[in-house]
């Protein structure tokens, strides 16, 4: 038997309605915030994901889905959204025009990572990206926005916080960290020693404990911001508390991707064991300009849907449409054209098999239909159809003219 590939699963039945009930929740908060659905394609170009998440990030580095294309061009899956939408802004010229520009979007991501609980290497993402609005309040705005459609689903989280500064502080900062981690550069794992040539700020989020240890003491980001990120992070603090946002200041929080400046987020679930992030994001101020675009200030974030799966517990679905079913072999005509003349306005499901009243009415519960209906040769002879309400069991005859 062929088997899906590792890491990469199959969305149906129950799965599917969690899914779903997921999307429509938020994609009604997102336009609720204003936001437009953006569809970007799946594969792109590797040097976008190169130059805009990072060559020293691990996803670039380790877990690209990537190929030469027949037409020989270097193309990978992409492993997440926001460089595609920066890429379709930038395209567009939508930087050109100025102005302010809110997407949303949906859909699968790769990443080649090693599968476990929580972490696939097909996944969902759910997620909004911001252009042209420097303000502080977008920073506290997208946070809120996670945190409704979370309120919404009746979902607990953990707000992490942290600053990344911007080009005017974070090279100093980066200086400071490098004196730092050299001095223990015995000590420290393989890994880090690479992140010092390449990007040094992610040493902070290692997962080494004997890391974590000698950088205990390490020079913090927030206590070395200049005064105009240092305002714009009191600020964001400011609005989050004035609207009842609890949050922890995490200033080991410096996101796997290399495109952040100042705000970075991540909320936090401690139920569903070690991949515990189920949403992350922050401001990207310079991609738009990496990427070849007019310099245009960016913020935002993505949920991974599958984390969310685990936690959504749904609510009670009450019945609804009908069931049709034949009693007879000659019933079976007028069930399929009952069928598709009430399609046009409600769901019915029907079975083309003829079956006994007990097996139609076992059919019915499985699929939670609201009411059943069952023809035979009386039904064909009189005209008329009984419609019984499953709910409150009442039974109504009508004509089949009227149904
Ligand atoms: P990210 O933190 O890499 O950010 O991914 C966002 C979310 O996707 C994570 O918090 C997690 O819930 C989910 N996720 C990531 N990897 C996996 C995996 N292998 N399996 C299952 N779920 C996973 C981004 O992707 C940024 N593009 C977010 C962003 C948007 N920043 C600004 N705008």
């Amino acid at each position: 038997m062929i088997k899906s590939l590792r890491g990469m699963n199959d969305i149906l039945n129950e799965d599917y309605k969690r899914f779903t009930y997921f999307i429509n929740i938020a994609t009604n908060v997102a336009q609720r915030y204003g936001f437009h659905f953006i569809e970007i394609p799946l594969l792109e170009e590797t040097a976008l994901f190169k130059r805009s998440v990072g060559e020293s990030s691990d996803i670039v580095g380790k877990e690209m889905y990537q190929f030469i294309d027949k037409g020989k061009n270097d193309v990978c899956l992409r492993p997440e959204g926001t460089a595609g939408v920066v890429r379709a802004f930038v395209q567009k010229k939508l930087d050109k025009a100025g102005g302010i520009h809110r997407f949303f979007y949906h859909g699968s991501m790769f990443r080649y990572e090693r599968p476990q609980k929580g972490r696939l290497r097909q996944f969902h993402q759910f997620g909004v990206e911001s252009f042209g609005v420097d303000s502080v309040y977008e920073d506290a705005t997208m946070i809120m926005m996670v945190s409704d459609i979370l309120k919404e689903l009746g979902i607990g989280y953990k707000l992490q916080l942290n600053s990344l500064g911007d080009n005017n502080c974070m090279p100093t900062y980066r200086n400071k960290l490098v004196k730092f981690v050299k001095e223990c550069e015995d000590d420290i794992c393989d890994d880090c020693i690479k992140r010092l040539d390449t990007n040094p700020i992610r040493v902070l989020d290692c997962k080494n404990d004997k890391c974590q240890t000698l950088y205990a003491t390490a020079p913090k980001l927030i206590n070395n911001l200049c005064s105009s990120c240092e305002n714009d992070f009191s600020k964001l603090k400011n609005i989050l508390d004035n609207n009842e946002i609890k949050y922890e200041i995490d200033t080991n929080l410096v996101r796997g991707l290399d495109y952040y400046s100042k705000t970075a987020f991540e909320f936090i679930s401690d139920n569903i064991g070690s991949q515990n992030a189920i949403a992350g994001g922050g401001r990207y101020d310079r991609l738009v300009e990496y990427l070849d675009g007019r310099p245009t200030p960016a913020i935002g974030f993505a949920i991974g849907i599958q984390r969310l799966m685990e936690l959504i517990v749904m609510p009670e679905t009450s019945r609804d449409g009908y069931y049709i079913g034949a009693m007879d072999e000659e019933a079976i005509d007028l069930v399929v054209s009952l069928a598709h003349k009430k399609r046009k306005t409600d769901k019915v499901v029907i079975d083309y098999k003829v079956k006994n009243f007990k097996n139609h009415i076992k059919n019915a519960d499985k699929v939670n239909a609201k009411y059943f209906c069952i023809i035979g040769t009386n039904e064909i002879q009189s005209g008329n159809i009984i419609i019984k309400n499953l709910d409150n069991k009442i039974e109504k005859t009508i004509k089949q003219e009227e149904f």
